[in-house]
């Protein structure tokens, strides 16, 4: 039995608590510090709470049983809630913001292109694209960067290039503008209810349906093009436009490829660009650690690349990784909207209830980790992982929902790491570690310089 778990004081009847604060000064400290006000609320009420704020009421839960109960035992009795809705303006019914038959019938559809073996057949692409980026670095003449920005350029490219293969569009700085704004106002009309109301008469809006315009012009090219000719190709928009209906035998239409195109776009950069951000700045503040990686490198690489049989090798990277998941999950916090009355703990609540799982308080509460708010790579060992309570650790979700793009992040991350810390010898600039900061997802809340050589 691993020694840091604790959940064995978990009791299922745990009664739900309540936050008796006025609902518009929650909503205040909500807007401002999300994250500190609901870590302050963990302490005081547990995972497993009533908050209002403003005009809507959550239950707020990181309760590991309870949070298994809603993201898998009873997931039928859900749907995603409605701060997805926010999503769809851009992603349609793609995998992440479509629900029931239709969401059922894309996951099986789409599920085995991430399986490893599937990317495996495409992990050139994404070597490529990173050996390609860590190339044009060494050559620029300025010797700091801020890793955050090149991370979310780099990943951008990565995820469209898996996509698009060969046929990768020379507009990446365009795309990479497009998006960064698409996500800047997705996150205000999340977190800020005052944004929401005005949000169909601003400019913002007007800005984002040009935005929306612009992307699926060039989807949409890019997706006839490639029906014009008859390449083999070996990427994922191949693999949607082959995919058949299993009842039908009929091909996927073009505005669901289209859809699940941006929301890969989309789910598949910022998170992968932040986990990353924070990995380098623990790196360069941690000479000892630093060192240790760089002595793996070279016992398993060598100067090489990786190949892809090689990723396994890289343990403790790997443990970094995981870490760095736990401190600093990118997707910190999941929505769902109960569909229909539930029954969650001994509590019974209406069909339209939002609960949050506040992935974020969860990964980081003494009540399941011991010195939660410290970086320990030691902790992820191959034992520990086995032996941990599956439901305290959640960086990719839960259940039927979860995560459809683990392996190709972990893949990437892996990779990212390998090429760019064998090229170039880094050092902060920064005096201090970054702090987090939660957006759409969990970023650093300022650059993260680096010097490197
Ligand atoms: C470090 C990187 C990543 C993290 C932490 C992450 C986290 C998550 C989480 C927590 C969910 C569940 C959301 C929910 O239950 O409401 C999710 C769903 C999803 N993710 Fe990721 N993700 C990452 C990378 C990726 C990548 C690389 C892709 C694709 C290229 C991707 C595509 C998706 C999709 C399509 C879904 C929706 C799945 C469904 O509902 O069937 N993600 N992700």
């Amino acid at each position: 039995m691993n020694t840091e778990t604790q959940t064995s004081t978990f009791d299922k009847q745990i009664p739900l608590q309540k936050n008796p604060n006025n609902r518009f000064l929650n909503l205040f400290r909500f807007i401002r510090d999300s994250l500190p006000f609901l870590q302050e609320n963990e302490r005081k009420y547990g995972g497993f709470y009533e908050i209002e704020l403003g005009f809507s009421k959550l239950v707020i839960l990181s309760e590991p049983e309870l949070v298994k109960d809603v993201l898998q035992h009873q997931h039928k009795s859900f749907i995603k809630s409605p701060e997805y809705e926010v999503l769809s303006d851009l992603l349609g019914k793609g995998l992440l913001t479509s629900e029931g038959d239709h969401w059922q019938h894309q996951r099986k559809l789409i599920q085995p292109s991430f399986h490893k073996s599937y990317l495996q057949k495409i992990y050139a692409l994404m070597l490529d694209e990173i050996v390609k980026a860590a190339d044009t670095l060494s050559q620029k003449p300025e010797r700091s960067i801020e890793i955050n920005q090149e991370m979310m350029r780099l990943t951008l490219n990565v995820v469209t290039r898996s996509i698009l293969g060969s046929q990768m569009t020379p507009d990446s700085d365009k795309i990479h503008d497009t998006v960064t704004d698409l996500l800047k106002y997705g996150t205000s009309r999340i977190r800020n209810p005052f944004f929401r109301l005005l949000y169909p008469i601003s400019y913002q809006k007007y800005k984002s349906t040009q935005h929306i315009k612009y992307l699926d012009n060039l989807v949409y090219k890019i997706i006839e093009e490639r029906q014009r000719t008859q390449h083999p190709h070996r990427d994922l928009l191949q693999m949607l436009l082959d995919s058949r209906m299993e009842d039908t035998g009929k091909a996927m239409p073009l505005r669901q490829v289209r859809d699940e195109i941006m929301t890969f776009m989309m789910a598949g950069h910022e998170t992968i660009a932040s986990a990353l951000s924070f990995i380098f700045a623990h790196l360069v503040h941690d000479p000892k650690l630093y060192k240790k990686v760089q002595e793996e490198l070279k016992q398993v690489l060598d100067g090489r690349h990786p190949d892809f049989e090689d990723l396994p090798k890289l343990q403790l990277l790997q443990q970094i990784i995981d870490e760095a998941l736990r401190l600093y999950p990118s997707a910190w916090v999941v929505g769902r909207k109960a569909k229909e009355s539930v029954k969650v703990g001994n509590t019974i609540f209406p069909k339209d209830s939002v609960f949050l799982i506040n992935i974020f308080a969860m990964h980081r509460s003494d009540r399941f980790w011991k010195k939660a708010e410290e970086f320990q790579v030691d902790r992820f060992t191959s034992d520990f992982k086995k032996n941990m309570n599956k439901f305290q650790y959640i960086p990719f979700g839960l259940g039927p929902r979860m995560c459809i793009g683990n392996h190709f992040a972990q893949f990437e991350m892996l990779t990212v790491l390998a090429v760019y810390l064998q090229k170039f010898n880094m050092l902060a600039l920064d005096e201090e570690l970054p702090k987090p900061k939660n957006t759409l997802t969990l970023r650093p809340s300022k650059p993260i310089r680096i010097l490197y050589r």
